[in-house]
């Protein structure tokens, strides 16, 4: 079993489309090991995203998912990490393949509806940066 990060992001949030990703989150078969409804700050959101920090959209990236609530999430399963970005679809959702979640509901490459984490090392800081050990049980 393998642990991934995920984020409805405020876009999805704002919708009311997080009833929806957490259905397809079990239909899918992940386990929800953590889950917390966030309002980020920009300097949270600027530690979440600090490798992306010399990236051109850094400050628009930042502004975006600090301008509403989301909710973090820790899932559970075989391949969790591969297998969330596969539910998620391509990063632009116009790219995104049908019956993928920013494909459903992303507006933008900006908002786009859902984060996951794109290797181990990049879950575990995440899962650190929001989740205690004891949130996890
Ligand atoms: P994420 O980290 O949010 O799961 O998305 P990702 O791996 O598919 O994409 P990544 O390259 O890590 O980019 C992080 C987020 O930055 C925004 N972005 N904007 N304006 C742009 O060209 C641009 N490129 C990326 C997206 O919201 C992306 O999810
Ligand atoms: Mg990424």
């Amino acid at each position: 079993m393998e642990r991934t990060f995920a984020i409805i992001k405020p876009n999805a949030f704002a919708d009311g489309n997080s009833g929806k990703i957490l259905a397809r989150i079990y239909e899918e078969g992940f386990k929800v090991v953590g889950l917390k409804k966030l309002y980020l700050s920009k300097v949270e959101a600027e530690g979440f995203y600090y490798v992306h920090r010399e990236r051109p959209f850094f400050g628009e990236l930042t502004e975006f998912m600090s301008s509403g609530p989301c909710i973090a999430m820790v899932l559970e399963a075989d391949n969790a990490i591969q297998k969330w970005r596969d539910l998620m679809g391509a990063t632009n959702p116009a790219q995104a393949a049908e019956g993928t979640l920013r494909r459903q509901f992303g507006k933008s490459v900006g908002e786009n509806a859902t984060h996951g984490s794109d290797a181990p090392e990049t879950a575990a800081f995440e899962i650190g940066y929001f989740f205690s050990g004891l949130e996890l049980l």
